[in-house]
């Protein structure tokens, strides 16, 4: 199929760019549409996420394959070590997404987002002037297939920058893919399943600015929410600690270990698993003294497919929790709505009428 219109998913109204807030003075007030009230004061454990080797999982080692089943299950959450994306691609993402945030504000609006687009600097699952905001700037971007891409965002994007994203999405698909396929080993479903709904999957990087915040308690960098996708690939930019998942109750503090990558499963994957892959409800919280950066990589499956639980995986005492959906409908929906807990996985919820306990 021949397509050369990056795809339209919806819009967000635009938000005030929280950088150009937080300089304003040191003691400014927060306004009211970031501060929130209903922010758990759940406990928070000092607990590691668990560590995935990709070395062994590559060398075909069946003990690591089970280690990330089991966090896959359990936790939704691991950091991945010894990845194979070469450390100076890494830095050089890191410092120029850092760059690319700090430009003065007149190089920045050439690239925020249109009335009725998502990609660009801006906000997303933003509908009414009454919602709450995150302490957050945000670049969205889809990145592959290339012919998904925004004719007039990607070429326009700065030098070295353009190229380092490009560099950086071909390397995270190919891990992403390797990952996938290995989930499905360790899953039970068909490798010809996965490869049919991933290749050519759609990749979307979410660059996420958390600035300084004089009262971080009263705010939150980016609310609760799973992520809607196959999997998530997250990229610390700096060394300020941030990101929080909710496990058993408890905000867990992930500490990145240096080189390593932090990979979720999203829901689009839960859904696949039939329930058994546990997309992790996660949260940003923001801090006094520094600002904080991360890239996360979002992958799914190609635009044109549709997916729900795998077929491999339904049995008569097995049966489909989640309904089948059109890839490009979901995210639709998606962005319709707000990113709010694991409400939009929710929404493919088969409901089970007549289950003995209803
Ligand atoms: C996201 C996300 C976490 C982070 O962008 O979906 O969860 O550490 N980011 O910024
Ligand atoms: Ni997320």
């Amino acid at each position: 199929m021949e397509r050369n219109i990056s795809p339209k998913f919806g819009s967000s109204l635009p938000v005030p760019c929280v950088q150009e807030l937080a300089k304003e003075s040191p003691e400014i007030i927060i306004p009211t549409r970031y501060v929130r009230e209903d922010l758990e004061p759940l406990p928070l454990a000092v607990k590691q996420i668990p560590v995935i080797n990709m070395a062994n999982l590559l060398k075909g080692k069946s003990e690591e394959l089970k280690k990330m089943d089991i966090a896959s299950k359990e936790w939704g959450f691991f950091q991945l070590i010894n990845h194979g994306v070469s450390s100076s691609l890494v830095e050089k993402v890191k410092t120029e997404t850092k760059d690319i945030f700090h430009l003065p504000m007149e190089e920045k609006k050439k690239f925020w987002q249109k009335p009725g687009d998502l990609q660009g600097f801006g906000s997303a699952f933003v509908h009414s002037e009454e919602q709450k905001l995150d302490w957050c700037d945000l670049f969205y971007i889809i990145t592959l297939p290339t012919y998904l891409r925004k004719p007039d965002l990607f070429p326009s994007l700065p030098l070295p920058f353009r190229e380092t994203v490009e560099m950086y999405a071909e390397e995270l698909r190919n891990l992403a893919m390797t990952l996938i396929d290995y989930l499905a080993k360790a899953l039970g479903i068909e490798q010809e399943h996965i490869r049919g709904l991933f290749n050519e999957g759609l990749q979307a990087m979410r660059m996420n600015h958390y600035p300084r915040c004089p009262q971080p308690d009263k705010v939150i960098g980016l609310y609760p929410h799973s992520d809607a996708t196959g999997l998530t690939i997250v990229l610390q930019l700096n060394e300020t600690e941030g990101l929080q998942v909710k496990k058993d109750g408890m905000w867990i503090h992930v500490k990145p270990l240096p080189d390593a990558f932090i990979v979720n499963i999203g829901d689009i994957i839960e859904i696949l698993s039939n329930g058994t892959y546990h997309s992790a409800e996660h949260r940003a919280v923001v801090n006094s003294e520094e600002e904080r950066l991360s890239i996360a990589t979002f992958f799914n499956p190609r635009l044109d497919a549709e997916f729900g639980p795998a077929p491999t995986l339904i049995t008569p005492q097995n049966p489909a929790k989640f309904r089948t959906v059109g890839v490009e409908d979901y995210f639709k929906g998606l962005f319709a709505g707000r990113l709010e807990r694991k409400a939009y996985i929710e929404v493919m919820r088969i409901q089970m009428e007549d289950s003995p306990n209803s």
